[in-house]
Formats: structure tokens, sequence, C-alpha cells
């Protein structure tokens, strides 16, 4: 599903991401995990193709050198800051984004989606919701043109156990119902072991491969630095 080959970022002289390996399988959950600064939003700009690699390759179905535009309609992608029109309405907010979205939704269905994640502020507009709330609109944004594959950056910080909880019961739901590929950032190791069938761990200090390797999750290591 999601192929990753020697990939590479530089910003001037620092060095990011050095030469990273991985493969994901069509409707896993996987958890990356690594300190602040390790290099995990960078990893997800890359494949969300928001950013550049400095080198290497990635692929989506088998389907290397895809244009970004292609690999656009693939993916979801929510990202670490909220991106949210305040003045809008949830519903407003909706449909603004189904526009420039590539596929068509109806209002039933785009109302159903954030439903589905317990938003049931249809009409309240963007300001006056919880930052929980926020975070599940964002997501249902994300998943508009129904993408078979999620990138998701902390889309639980600062949220309450209840709403942390809704979210992953739907993204678990969707992993194993809609076969939705995903990959998650959290901070959170209980939700990255209740939640995630496998980890990758990006960096050299081995503080969270222990843990979750202690817990019994399969974590994949990407050292930084191995010249
Ligand atoms: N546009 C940029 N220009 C220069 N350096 C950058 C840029 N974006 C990120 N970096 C650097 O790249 C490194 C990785 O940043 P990144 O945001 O990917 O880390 P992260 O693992 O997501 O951290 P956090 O857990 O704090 O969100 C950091 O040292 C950061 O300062
Ligand atoms: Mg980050």
């Amino acid at each position: 599903m999601l192929n990753v080959r020697d990939l590479s970022k530089n910003y001037g002289e620092k060095h990011v991401l050095h030469k990273i390996n991985f493969h994901i399988h069509k409707g896993e959950i996987v958890g990356l995990v690594g300190e602040n600064g390790a290099g995990k939003s960078t990893l997800l700009h890359i494949l969300a193709t928001i950013e550049k690699q400095s080198s290497g390759h990635f692929s989506i179905d088998e389907e290397p050198d895809s244009k970004p535009a292609n690999i656009r309609k693939k993916i979801g992608f929510v990202p670490q800051e909220v991106a949210l029109w305040e003045d809008f309405t949830v519903k407003e907010n909706m449909t603004f984004f189904e526009k420039l979205s590539w596929k068509r939704r109806s209002i039933d269905e785009l109302k159903k989606l954030c439903e589905a994640m317990h938003l049931d502020a249809w009409n309240t507009k963007v300001r006056a919701l919880s930052g929980g709330m926020k975070r599940k609109l964002n997501m249902a944004i994300s998943l508009i043109h129904d993408p078979p594959i999620l990138f998701l950056d902390e889309p639980t910080v600062g949220i309450d156990l209840k709403s942390k909880k809704e979210i992953a019961d739907y993204l678990t739901h969707i992993a194993t119902t809609k076969d939705k590929t995903i990959l998650y950032i959290s901070h959170d190791m209980d939700e990255i072991t209740s939640m995630c069938t496998r980890v990758i761990s990006i960096g050299d200090d081995p503080f969270y491969d222990d843990i979750l390797t202690a817990e019994g999750m399969d974590v994949t290591t990407l050292s930084k630095n191995d010249e």
C-alpha cells in the first residue's frame, strides 16, 4: 500500500530524515512515534506532498513517481495544527471543503460523516466548538473524498478521554470495515498500544521503543544517523 524507499530530507546542513525505509499494508493502523523534532511531521508532510524529499522515493498502491495531484486523491491528511474557518458553521466548513475536493458529496453524506465521529454540531460556528470538536471536524474534512490512506499528525492533543476514545473507535472502525490504511502520530503511548497494530519509531533514543516493546508492540526503528 505505502512503500518508502531511502527517503531523506535535509534543511540546509540539517539532516532530518536519513535514508528511511518502511512498508505499510492495506488496513493497518501504524503509530509513528519519536521525540520532539525527530522528523515525524516532516515525514507526513512529504508523504502528503506538502514538502518535497531531498532524495529517495515513496509509492502508494504500487504506483511509483505519481504526480502530487494523483497522490492527493488517495490520501487524507490531518495536520498538527487545526485549519478551519472559525466564522463558518460546521456545515459551511464541510460544504466549502467539499467544493475543493475532487469527489462530490451530498449534504446528507457530509452530515453523516460528522455524526459518525460524534460531532453533532452541524449549525454551530467553529469558534464556538471545543478543541476536541474542532479536531473531529478537521478529521471529517480529511475524509470527504473517501481516501484509502489517512495521515494524522497528533489529532488528539489536548482533548478529553471520551473524545479520544470516540476518535480511536472511529479510526479502528474504518480500518477494519473499509480497509483504510492509517499512519498516526502520537505522543500518547496508551493510545498507540490500544489502537495501532504496529509502530514505527524515528530517532536514536530507545525511550519509546523500550516502552512499546515492553507492552508487546511490534516496533520498527528508523535511525536518523546510520553513517
Ligand atoms: N521548514 C523548515 N526549515 C528548517 N527546519 C525545519 C523545517 N521544518 C522542520 N524543521 C526541523 O526539522 C526537525 C524535525 O521537525 P518535525 O516538525 O518534523 O519534528 P516532529 O517529530 O514532528 O516534532 P514534534 O513532536 O515536536 O511535532 C526539527 O529540528 C525542525 O526544527
Ligand atoms: Mg510534529
